[in-house]
């Protein structure tokens, strides 16, 4: 083991705890510019020997090589019952985002759930997945279809632990009415000092509610490490080509700047302001940067060991939110 002092919280109503920094893997898939395999696997063990349980992934991510790079990982170091993974069933049309109206039985139907279920089970070497999440989610969904019947299932052969969802980009509130019905156990969701809508109602509810929130993407895909400057370029094959094209990277760059005036000792880099500002709220469970290098990790698991942010800079933070949407519709772009 490194020398992490990593902090663990409860996970939903249950008395397991995972680290409060947890593992994105979407980059690991190779939809971020070319993926270099043994920088992924010296990040994932780096993260293990800092303590890190909670692990992010999505069959998506490379069509199972996310979910691959861990199970293997996983079971050469013999860890599978010390670590927690959360994987995601992708929508049967490939839609992101879900479109409100749609109908879930041509998106998640049972047997689309119980496949890619399987699916994932073998990519990641394992009998079960600590938690299956449905990839997107539209809230005209529940009580239709019959996907909650076949997850239900799946929870009864022991092959997924928990459930919960992924909330489209942005619209946090979308899933209110499902925390509320107690049928998951967990919502992931876009939550960073740009987006902080979920303070509002999501949080609140789920914390009386006891689901567990994921924070995903808490860096703005990279801006917020303020390792982005206004005139880079890309690689091939990186998505965020689209997502920081025209004049969007300048002025995300000149946004970032501004954050710097709340770099102090309590948080003295911009990535530590960042992971800080997710879990500087009681409500979030673990915060999953993506990661592909062993130095991040060790950057990010060190956050644990930071005092949260006061409530003054947490007040004065609320100035820097950013609406807006930068997602592309991933189907209509051919991402
Ligand atoms: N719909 C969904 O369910 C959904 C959508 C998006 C994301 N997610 C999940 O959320 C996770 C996090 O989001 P994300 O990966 O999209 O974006 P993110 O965490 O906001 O940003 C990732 C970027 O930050 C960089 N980084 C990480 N640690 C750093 C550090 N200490 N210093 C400087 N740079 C650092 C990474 O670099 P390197 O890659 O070079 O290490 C990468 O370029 C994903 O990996 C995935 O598991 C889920």
């Amino acid at each position: 083991m490194l020398n992490c002092s990593m902090q663990y919280r409860k996970f939903s109503k249950s008395n397991l705890t995972v680290s409060e920094i947890g593992f994105g893997t979407w980059s690991m898939g190779g939809m971020w510019g070319a993926c270099d395999d043994a920088a992924a696997t010296e990040a994932l063990n780096t993260g293990l020997d800092c303590g890190i349980t909670f692990f992010d992934t999505a069959y998506v991510y490379g069509d199972g090589h996310s979910e691959t790079l861990i199970g293997n990982v996983v079971r050469k170091r013999k860890m599978r019952d010390q670590v927690f993974i959360a994987t995601k069933v992708p929508p049967k049309n490939e839609q992101w985002p879900a479109k409100m109206g749609s109908d879930v039985r041509e998106i998640f139907p049972a047997s689309w759930i119980r496949e890619m279920t399987e699916t994932s089970l073998k990519n990641l070497q394992t009998d079960f997945l600590d938690l299956q999440q449905l990839h997107v989610w539209a809230p005209n969904w529940q009580g239709q279809g019959d996907w909650l019947e076949e997850v239900q299932k799946l929870k009864q052969e022991g092959k997924v632990r928990y459930f919960g969802i992924s909330i489209n980009d942005h619209q946090p509130d979308t899933a209110l009415e499902l925390v509320a019905s107690g049928l998951i156990d967990s919502v992931q969701v876009i939550f960073n000092i740009f987006d902080q809508s979920p303070v509002e109602n999501l949080l609140p509810l789920c914390e009386k509610h006891k689901v567990s929130v994921i924070a995903r993407v808490p860096f703005d895909e990279g801006s917020l490490t303020g390792a982005l400057t206004p005139t880079m370029q890309f690689p091939k094959r990186d998505w965020r080509k689209h997502y920081f094209s025209g004049s969007r990277l300048e002025e995300t760059c000149a946004r970032v700047e501004k954050l710097k005036e709340f770099l102090d000792a309590d948080a003295p880099t911009l990535p530590d302001l960042a992971l800080k500002f997710c879990l500087s709220f009681p409500a979030v469970t673990t915060v999953i940067p993506g990661m592909r290098k062993k130095t991040h990790v060790l950057s990010c698991a060190k956050v644990s060991e930071m005092k949260a942010l006061s409530s003054k800079t947490l007040f004065d933070l609320k100035t820097h939110a950013w609406l807006r949407s930068f997602y592309p519709s991933w189907e209509e772009d051919g991402l």
